[in-house]
């Protein structure tokens, strides 16, 4: 029998894309991880934002930024001003990779070639959401969005314009603040990371 023809772009629709990426054997992640976490948010959202993978805590709920990271996002969008309820919030990589030790599983970062494989799901809820905004959180995500090397520090907090049209602002992963030595190191961080979501706020038309 000759299954249906989906098209050469594949499902449409948030619901239907996040289905398919259950089902995605694009690289070795999926092995390791409990289950793919799609992104989350409204369809018709006027903004974007991009993590990096889901964390321990996400791998285990199927949802995005619901651990320690996403207790920090959530603060800084709050300050911010940005309602979290109306962005669309995925991350660039969508199984969780990490390496055990012990009972714990230890976060490791994604390669190029995993951020890469795991960029067609990507695509599709650009197109699909159409943000006029994409914020990317952290080297991972700039490196999806845009296919290159990113200095997040050098480049955050500047909007430009994506190929697309779009707008896009770099802005520092919550993890990396919540991994910073002291308090003002983490300070300093996170009032960036509330100027960069406020300036993401601001582009929304
Ligand atoms: N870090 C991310 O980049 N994404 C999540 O969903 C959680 C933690």
């Amino acid at each position: 029998e000759i299954a249906p023809d989906q098209g050469s772009a594949g499902p449409t629709g948030l619901p239907a894309i996040a289905e398919a990426a259950r089902a995605c054997r694009a690289c070795p992640l999926w092995e390791q991880a409990t289950q793919t976490v799609p992104g989350e948010g409204p369809a018709d959202a006027r903004l974007m934002v991009v993590g990096e993978q889901p964390g321990d805590l996400e791998d285990i709920a199927g949802k995005p930024f619901v651990g320690p990271a996403g207790a920090v996002f959530d603060r800084a969008l709050a300050e911010a001003g940005v309602g979290r309820e109306r962005a669309y919030v995925t991350n660039a990589v969508k199984h969780f990779k990490f390496e055990p030790r012990g009972k714990r599983r230890i976060h490791k970062r994604p390669s190029v070639g995993e951020i890469h494989a795991c960029r067609s799901w990507l695509e599709r809820e650009l197109e699909t959401v159409d943000p006029e905004v994409v914020v990317m959180l952290g080297a991972s995500a700039a490196q999806a969005v845009l296919g290159r090397a990113v200095a997040v520090t050098r480049e955050r907090g500047r909007p430009f314009r994506l190929p697309d049209g779009r707008w896009g602002v770099i802005a520092t992963h919550p993890s990396y603040i919540l991994r910073l030595q002291t308090e003002a190191e983490k300070e300093a961080a996170f009032a960036a990371l509330v100027h960069d979501l406020r300036t993401a706020g601001g582009l929304v038309g």
